[in-house]
């Protein structure tokens, strides 16, 4: 017998053959009409029970929540919304489920707070919600991949552990296999990690830029997509201290290539989800209507998920010098009435996320590529621009979510980058191989890194980036 997903058999025209669904029930209404979902779709399938004929101890078993299997013909449906449904010839309980316990868990229909739902994270995947926004967190990364396979790019892998601080933020993650309770002391009393697994310190990656600037420098394009790690306290709807990454770098770009790209990019991802999610994106646009609806009008949005999608694919970023963005908050409102809570005063200034947004939704109302920013407010190896005070730096910034992308054309020069290394300490010993990219066959290259969770945040409309990635990781919470 043919076993059907529910995605392929609401397209399918009514027939008499038999036919097998597996799924969990949703709901059974008056002893007759089981709502079904298998997760191939946002969509129940209707499964219409004829009572009269089925014993009272197996329809008792069919509560919310249980696992069964459907045979059945498909038959074209008197109810509203749907095309066709289930005639039911027999009711297999697969996997049952108490509605006592039931009752219990978010699983039971009723409204659950977001919160709640985080709490039961290994359950809230059955809501419509959290399908909806998984779907389209698989759709996207598949859009990721398929963008850069088809614009000639090699998916790399970078080490998640490493000796290096990329960032050079020091918001790491340390690996050790020593024993916490008596690790061996050097002659000073410090932890002696050469006694360790790795023989050095090592911790979890921040960033795979550096070794992906390697493969740059060969094979010209490549990318990474992988897990990430920054132990910054930030209790955020934005921040997680495991996120997924995507970094492109490619050599011979320069900073206006690399903004191209980030666009071209972005823009494809976008219309991929819009092409390719559409009930989803339905559902969650509609989720987010209700939940605006009990914010105050001036924060509701003016346009819905889908137009805001839209917006992003038919529109330019707007692209704004850090010097020209500085001018724009000095004699900006929030600024001049004192209503930010850090009051740009000079040049120099590092924006925080209220500056970025106001750029973006009050006064732009369109992303934003913020660049050539300050050099001592960035990495250490961004190019250095002629002033000798900016460096080709570039953030993407986006309505709702703030900086979604981060990037830079890199320093190619030798001796520059030495100089820079020197300036900040940090040892040419570790980064020799980085260095070595300088001395043998240097060139202008350019990359940017992508969090993953802040763009399925933008497509689904989710606020916070924990109800976007299965289980997050955050500061105090590690449950799962
Ligand atoms: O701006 P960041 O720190 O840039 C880098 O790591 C560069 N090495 C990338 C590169 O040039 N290859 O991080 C890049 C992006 C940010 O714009 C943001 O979208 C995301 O990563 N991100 C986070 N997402 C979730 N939680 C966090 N704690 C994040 N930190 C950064
Ligand atoms: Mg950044």
């Amino acid at each position: 017998m043919q076993q059907k997903r529910i995605i392929d058999l609401l397209e399918t025209k009514p027939s008499p053959i038999e036919i097998s669904i597996n799924g969990w029930v949703r709901a059974f209404r008056s002893n007759r009409f089981i709502a079904l979902n298998d997760g191939s779709t946002i969509k129940n399938l209707q499964c219409v029970v004829d009572f009269e004929n089925f014993e009272e101890s197996l329809l008792k078993k069919i509560t919310i929540g249980a696992a069964v299997r459907i045979f059945g013909t498909i038959a074209e449906s008197q109810g509203q919304g749907q095309k066709v449904e289930i005639q039911v010839s027999k009711v297999k309980i697969l996997g049952e489920a108490d509605p006592e316990d039931v009752k219990m868990t978010i699983i039971s229909p009723k409204r659950h707070s977001l919160e709640k739902l985080r709490e039961e994270a290994h359950l809230r995947i059955r809501t419509n919600t959290f399908s909806a926004v998984m779907r389209t967190r698989s759709k996207l990364a598949f859009a990721v991949h398929e963008y850069f396979q088809k614009n000639g790019f090699n998916y790399m892998n970078t080490p998640i552990v490493t000796g290096s601080d990329a960032e050079g933020a020091g918001e790491m993650f340390r690996v050790s296999a020593l024993d916490p309770k008596n690790p061996p002391l050097d002659e000073n009393g410090n932890i002696d990690y050469k006694q360790d697994f790795f023989e050095k310190e090592t911790n979890l990656t921040v960033s795979g830029q550096l070794e992906a600037e390697t493969y740059a420098m060969a094979l010209g394009k490549v990318y990474t997509f992988g897990p990430t790690f920054r132990a910054e306290n930030s209790n955020t709807s934005r921040h997680l201290a495991e996120f997924w990454m995507i970094e492109p770098e490619v050599a011979f770009n320069d900073l206006d290539q690399n903004m191209d790209l980030a666009e071209n990019f972005i823009k494809y991802v976008v219309n991929y989800a819009i092409e390719n999610c559409k009930d989803d994106l339905e559902f969650l646009e509609q989720r987010l209507l209700q939940e605006e609806k009990s914010k105050p009008q001036a924060e509701r949005s003016e346009m819905s998920l889908r137009d805001k999608l839209a917006f992003i694919g038919e529109n330019n970023f707007k692209r704004v010098s850090y010097t020209e963005a500085i001018d724009i908050l000095k004699n900006s409102k929030p600024n001049k009435k004192k209503k930010f809570k850090y009051i740009i005063e000079e040049w120099g200034a590092d924006l925080q996320s209220e500056h970025e947004r106001f750029l973006v939704e009050k006064h732009f109302k369109c992303p934003v590529i913020l660049f050539d920013y300050p050099a001592n407010i960035k990495a250490f190896y961004m190019r250095l621009n002629d002033d000798g005070k900016t460096v080709r730096a570039m953030d993407v910034l986006f309505p709702g979510i703030g900086e979604i992308v981060g990037g830079s054309q890199r320093e190619e020069r030798y001796d520059v980058l030495r100089q820079k290394m020197a300036d900040l300490d940090i040892d040419e010993k570790e980064l020799y191989w980085y260095l070595d990219l300088r001395k043998f066959g240097t060139a202008v290259h350019s990359g940017f890194g992508l969090g993953f969770e802040r763009l399925v945040q933008f497509v689904t409309g989710m606020g916070n980036i924990r109800d976007v990635i299965p289980y997050p990781r955050t500061p105090g919470n590690a449950s799962f």
